[in-house]
């Protein structure tokens, strides 16, 4: 049986991402690499390749799901530290990333994982392309699925937020940041409208108390779904 993995496993992958960054970014240049502003700034000026959120959401899935049983999708994954996290703890993962820049820098990540922790990387599929389409008719839109979403602000075009929103429904837990999901929802009316909606559509939400200061991450669950 795999053990819970401890801080010190996720600090040593860290430490070891973070360089995976360093190199993608001096070697390639800011836009050209496909790290953009976004981890730029993640390099330059937080100084971790794993986000606060990200270091919560492990702790949360190791915490509520059972790795044999569960499987995670983590959908607009950037380059993809959260699902590596989350494959060196143990879990089955698929991360889908629709950036042409980006699924290549997260493609870099993916090879330097396979080349320190060839079985988590194993067991993390990346995917370029976008969340649900590329996942229509496939296992992973499926209740055994841990949907996530961290930072996915995207003007996504009205068919494919109607996508999104209707594959929610097919998995049995989902885990999204109400501030930052699709569009930027600063102020605690827009969240609790946010809110208002997916409860209208059957989904009971409840607050993850652990979420970082600025995230208001909420664990979704359809009308459907076992307990
Ligand atoms: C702001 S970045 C953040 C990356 C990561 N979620 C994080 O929090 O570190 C959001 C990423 O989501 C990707 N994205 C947004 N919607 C997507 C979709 N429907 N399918 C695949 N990728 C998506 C974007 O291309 C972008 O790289």
């Amino acid at each position: 049986m795999q053990r819970q993995a401890g801080s010190g496993d996720l600090t040593f992958l860290d430490g070891y991402l973070f360089r995976v960054m360093v190199q993608i970014l001096k070697s390639e240049g800011v836009d050209e690499s496909g790290l953009y502003n976004y981890y730029r700034a993640r390099v330059e000026e937080v100084g971790f390749a794993l986000s606060h959120y990200d270091r919560m959401l492990v702790d949360y899935v190791q915490a509520h799901f059972d790795r044999e049983s569960r499987r995670i999708v983590h959908a607009g994954t950037g380059l993809g530290t959260l699902p590596s996290a989350l494959a060196v703890t143990g879990y089955t993962v698929a991360a889908l990333e629709q950036d042409a820049g980006r699924i290549r820098a997260a493609g870099q990540v993916h090879a330097a994982l396979a080349e320190a922790w060839p079985a988590a990387a194993e067991r993390y599929q990346l995917i370029g392309d976008a969340f649900p389409t590329a996942l229509d008719g496939t296992p992973w839109l499926a209740p055994a699925t841990v949907l996530i979403f961290t930072n996915c602000v995207t003007t996504w075009p009205d068919a494919q937020r109607a996508r999104i929103m209707a594959s929610l429904k097919t998995c049995g837990d989902v885990i999204l940041d109400t501030r930052l999901f699709g569009e930027m929802r600063d102020t605690p009316e827009e969240r609790q409208a946010f809110v208002g909606q997916l409860e209208a559509q059957g989904f009971t939400a409840t607050p993850i108390a652990e979420s970082p200061p600025d995230a208001f991450y909420h664990h979704l669950k359809p009308a459907h779904a076992v307990p």
